[in-house]
């Protein structure tokens, strides 16, 4: 099988349902679907129903889930909610765990009511700037990997993505180079082909990509994929990045 690329991007806390909705119109006017392409947004709850089946070439994710299916849990989002208005849904992302405390425990409870639902995650782990500096990246991303991806069987396996956000690189302008993203992409290879023997889980760079760095990221070896924060706010910018990947394709 050829290449295949994820392009994705994680609006945050941005974009009103309106808002949402003009730009998934204005994304699709500005790239052409390809074999091997997938192009997700994953915007704010609030307007996945503004921008669900709007485009079959922009693909939909949510932000989060709760990982109880109904309750008494005030504000909180089931992914039996989300089923059909969201493909796939970002678990553990570094603001979800600092921000609001999740623990690895959270965070695979979530991934579990996700596949359950039907739904595909993208598990993220990355490190933190003392973790990198003390050697610690590759032993916390691996045991980010064994509990958040604990209970994972059979053919779910196939809904898996994995995204690799070192931390210090989220916001900061400061990506890691190609050569420090592919090493620990390699390593998350390694560590995946253990859990999933033969499977092609997509496993997706996050932390300051943007069109001007996006193109050398991709071609490494061992990342299917990018999942992009500020610069998907952007049709121009993050219209660029998917040209980065179809470049690539060869389309
Ligand atoms: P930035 O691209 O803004 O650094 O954000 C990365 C990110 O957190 C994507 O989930």
């Amino acid at each position: 099988m050829g290449r295949q690329y994820v392009i994705a991007g994680n609006w945050k806390m941005y974009k009103t349902a309106e808002e949402s909705r003009e730009f998934v119109r204005a994304l699709a006017k500005e790239f052409s679907d390809a074999p091997g392409l997938t192009v997700i947004v994953f915007p704010p709850f609030t307007s996945l129903q503004a921008v669900s089946g709007l485009d079959p070439r922009v693909h939909i994710g949510a932000q989060n889930l709760f990982f109880e299916e109904q309750g008494a849990f005030t504000g909180e989002i089931s992914a039996l909610m989300l089923r059909g208005l969201a493909e796939y849904a970002l678990v553990g992302h570094s603001e979800r765990r600092q921000v609001f405390h999740e623990s690895d425990g959270d965070v695979n409870r979530k991934l579990l009511a996700a596949l359950a639902a039907g739904l595909k995650p993208v598990l993220c782990v990355g490190e933190t700037l003392p973790e990198r500096e003390a050697g610690q990246t590759l032993d916390k991303v691996k045991g980010q990997l064994d509990r958040g991806l604990a209970g994972v069987t059979g053919g779910d396996w196939e809904r898996v993505i994995v995204a690799y956000e070192p931390i210090w690189a989220i916001g900061t302008g400061r990506n890691a180079t190609p050569q420090q993203a592919e090493e620990v992409h390699r390593h998350i290879r390694g560590t995946l082909g253990e859990k999933a023997p033969g499977r092609a889980i997509p496993i997706l760079y996050g932390g300051s990509v943007k069109p001007e760095n996006s193109l050398e990221l991709l071609a490494q070896e061992n990342i299917s994929g990018v999942l992009v924060g500020g610069a998907s706010l952007k049709v121009d910018q993050f219209s660029a990045i998917i040209r980065s990947g179809l470049k690539l394709l060869g389309a």
